[in-house]
Parts: C-alpha cells; sequence; structure tokens
C-alpha cells in the first residue's frame, strides 16, 4: 500500500511518498517549482492550467494514484473551537449547523463544514459545556480542486487543511507545554496555538517570505530570484554584506514577532492561568538564518525547529526537510 501526498503552496510543490504507512518508510520526497504559482484555480482558464501541471507531476514523477491525499491552504478554511452547553450527539448533530453560521463567516450554501468534539465532560450536570472543533471550507473552491483530480481519473482519499496537517506531524501530547505553532510559507504564515494537546485556533498572517524578496530586491536593486539567493545564503546574519541584508529582513520579521507576541497575549487572556511556553517552526521560510535565535530572544521562549522527517525512514530529502510537515502528516493520518 501507497500513500501520495501533495502540498501545492504558491512557491513550490511538495509531494511524498511512503510505502507502507505503519513504518513511514519514504520512497519519494520531491519538491518541484509551482510554475503558476496558484493553489487553487479561480476561472475555468486557470482550472485547465492546474488540471495540466498536476497531470504532468503524475506522469513525469511516476507517482502512485492510489492513496492521494491533498492539502487546503488555510485561506480557504476557517477553523474554530466554541464552547457550547451539553449536548449529546443526536443534538449535536442537529444544532451544529445553527453554531457553525454564527461562528465560520462563509456563506450558508457554500459552506462545507465538518466538526469534532475535543472536550465534553462525562456526564451532563447543569452548567457542563463542551468544545467542539468546526472546520467550514468553501465548497465551491474544493470542489474545483477536486474536479481537477477527478479529471485525470484520480479521487482524493483525503483534503484537510495544512495546520491539522502540521500538529499531527509533530506528535503533540496532552502532556506538552503550550505552544504556539508557526507554519510559514512564501505567501503567507499561519499562527497556531495547542494547549493540553488540543487546537486552539488559528490565523492567517499574509507576511509571507515572498516580502522578503520583494524587499530585498528593492533595496539592492535585483531580480526577485537573485534576492532569494541573498535571504537564502545569509538570512538574518548580521556580519554578511555589512549587516545590510538583515538590516532590510528585519522589518519584515518584526513584524511577524509583533503577530507572535500578539499570539501570546490572546491565549492568556482567554486562559489567565496558562502561558505559552514554545515556540514550533515549520515551512520553508523558517529555515532562515538566525530566525529560530532571534523569536527565542524577542519572545523569550525556546523556539524550536519541526523534524517531520523524524519517524520516516528511506529516500529522505537532503535539504528542505521543514517544508515537508504538510505532506507527512497528511502520511500520518489514519483513514
Ligand atoms: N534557508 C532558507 N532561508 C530563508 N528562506 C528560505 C530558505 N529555504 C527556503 N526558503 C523560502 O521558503 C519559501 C518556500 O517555502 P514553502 O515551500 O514552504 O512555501 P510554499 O508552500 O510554496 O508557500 P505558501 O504555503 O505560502 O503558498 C521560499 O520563499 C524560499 O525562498
Ligand atoms: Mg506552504
Amino acid at each position: 500500500m501507497s500513500i501520495t501526498a501533495l502540498d501545492i503552496g504558491t512557491q513550490a510543490i511538495k509531494i511524498v511518498l511512503v510505502k507502507d504507512n505503519k513504518h513511514y518508510q519514504v520512497t519519494k520526497a520531491i519538491e518541484v517549482k509551482n510554475k503558476l504559482g496558484l493553489v487553487a484555480p479561480k476561472s475555468d482558464q486557470e482550472a485547465l492550467q492546474f488540471s495540466e501541471l498536476i497531470a504532468n507531476l503524475f506522469h513525469d514523477y511516476k507517482l502512485d494514484q492510489s492513496d492521494v491525499r491533498l492539502s487546503l491552504p488555510e485561506y480557504l478554511v476557517t477553523s474554530k473551537v466554541i464552547e457550547i452547553p451539553f449536548l449529546n450527539d443526536a443534538e449535536l448533530a442537529s444544532a451544529i449547523g445553527w453554531q457553525a453560521e454564527q461562528a465560520i463567516p462563509i456563506p450558508k450554501n457554500d459552506l462545507s463544514l465538518q466538526y469534532q468534539v475535543l472536550q465534553k465532560p462525562d456526564k451532563k450536570t447543569p452548567n457542563a459545556t463542551m468544545k467542539v472543533l468546526l472546520v467550514g471550507a468553501r465548497k465551491s473552491i474544493v470542489e474545483k480542486i477536486n474536479n481537477i483530480f477527478l479529471n485525470i481519473g484520480i479521487e482524493a482519499t483525503l483534503m484537510e487543511t495544512q495546520m491539522f496537517s502540521v500538529i499531527r506531524s509533530l506528535d503533540i501530547e496532552a502532556s506538552d507545554p503550550e505552544t504556539i505553532i508557526l507554519h510559514m510559507g512564501a505567501s503567507g504564515n499561519d499562527i497556531a496555538v495547542i494547549a493540553n494537546g488540543m487546537f486552539e485556533f488559528v490565523f492567517n498572517s499574509k507576511t509571507g517570505s515572498n516580502l522578503v524578496d520583494q524587499s530585498i530586491a528593492q533595496s539592492f536593486n535585483l531580480d526577485n530570484q537573485q534576492a532569494e539567493e541573498y535571504k537564502i545564503n545569509y538570512g538574518l546574519d548580521s556580519s554578511q554584506m555589512e549587516g545590510k541584508l538583515s538590516q532590510v529582513i528585519m522589518p519584515i520579521i518584526n513584524n511577524l514577532i509583533i503577530d507572535l507576541q500578539k499570539t501570546v497575549r490572546f491565549f492568556s487572556q482567554n486562559h489567565p492561568d496558562q502561558k505559552i511556553k514554545r515556540v514550533v517552526l515549520s515551512g520553508g521560510p523558517a529555515q532562515m538564518k538566525g530566525l529560530t535565535e532571534k523569536i527565542s530572544q524577542e519572545l523569550g521562549l525556546e523556539v524550536l525547529q519541526a523534524a517531520p522527517f523524524a519517524k520516516a525512514k528511506g529516500q529522505l530529502p537532503e535539504k528542505n526537510q521543514l517544508s515537508f510537515s504538510v505532506c507527512m502528516g497528511l502520511i500520518e493520518r489514519k483513514l
């Protein structure tokens, strides 16, 4: 049994194949540039280009089609944890639509809703409440993505928003400290909090790694590709280029740090007896030189990098391992 996991990012398409789900035997780990720069088609024309791109990938890399798993970008989806009075399963099933309407800003006729009870007391008492995770996606866009795969003869076995895959790939347990997960990308960053092993919230900020490229390109009169090379080679290392490069990158990183500080405060306001204790970084841009140290210094927290292949064996990628968290999380999901 083989699993093929695809994470289509605006910059890069990441693909991981494993042979044996139990032992995570990786047979291929591929990263290719996304020539379209799109993660979901909007028009028919884009859908056509997208189909061609996907069909070529399956053909060129001889990808197995038996169990294909896809990630959905966070911005297509709204994930929220709500606290509601204790309900039994049947009551919950009939009340959930209304609850979702209040919590999720997607019109009812375009909403595809999934929910999961996160916390529920054993017995119903007068003030008993339960926590339910709502995940709402835009049906129209999800269907478009699904159809692209159906057109080339592939029925995806799973479509999941990327933060849930990232969280699964981290193997966080209930006894682990309160954690911020920062999943970084070329076009945006997702920031989530996990406490007591449970998902609390996620939000998306648009300050992706592309902004760093643009800023370097402008400041040093380079094209974006050269700018990206400088970013990757030197990052926040202030001993390089007389500190000029790190000076250009820093304002963007400072905005990210403000977002993280807000997250720490927001969590404490809602959980006065708890505190965020650490930050875990994932995604390609999280590999930037000096980033882990900078975040740790500014927030006064432990900062770790994810290790998406910790449990895997086989043909692991030699570089950019942090880019593959989403794929590994998709693979680890039990269907
Ligand atoms: N060592 C590094 N230092 C800084 N940036 C890096 C490094 N390695 C990769 N990157 C950046 O990571 C980005 C690619 O990461 P990734 O593949 O996770 O993005 P993506 O999934 O395509 O983006 P998105 O999810 O926002 O659509 C590029 O902007 C690349 O320049
Ligand atoms: Mg990505």
